[in-house]
């Protein structure tokens, strides 16, 4: 992937340019965390995400859905804010093990509250408020 860590991105259109990179090298199956707290830009990454897979929607925060889907891109997304999920099980029962298994790209907000549902191959990627604007770094950071 070209995208190096960390990166400062100095205003939201930062943050939108580096989600459209990488929403375009996005491949089948992958799985992003954002991790941030209130604020942090998560959904706006994943706004940049879903235009750089040609999706014209807006991007919305999915608190109280669970998921937003965008379907009929090059690859489907699937959005998950896991802030408002009470436990695993309500994930499990919503149908998590088959939206990994559909070889689109799942992105997760708020993925700490559950850690444990996120798969080996999940990239992870933590964003932070700094007076520049936001910091991203990758890893595990915890
Ligand atoms: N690099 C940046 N510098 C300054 N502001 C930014 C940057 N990226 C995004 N923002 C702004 O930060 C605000 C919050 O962004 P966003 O809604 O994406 O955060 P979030 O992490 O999804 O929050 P939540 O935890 O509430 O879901 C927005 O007004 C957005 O425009
Ligand atoms: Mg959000």
């Amino acid at each position: 992937m070209s995208q190096s860590f960390p990166v400062l991105l100095a205003d939201s259109d930062a943050t939108l340019a580096l989600g459209r990179e990488l929403g375009q090298a996005a491949q089948a199956g992958d799985v992003i965390a954002l991790v941030g707290d209130l604020g942090a830009g998560k959904t706006t990454l994943t706004q940049g995400i879903v235009d750089g897979l040609d999706y014209q929607q807006e991007v919305t925060s999915p608190t109280f859905s669970l998921v937003q889907q965008y379907l009929g891109g090059r690859l489907e997304v699937f959005h998950f804010d896991f802030y408002r999920v009470e436990g695993e099980h309500e994930l499990l029962d919503l149908g998590w093990d088959d939206y990994l298994d559909r070889q689109g790209l799942v992105i997760v907000e708020w993925p700490t509250l559950h850690p444990n549902l996120l798969p080996k191959n999940t990239r992870w990627l933590k964003l932070s408020h700094r007076e520049e604007g936001r910091l991203v770094e990758e890893g595990l950071t915890r």
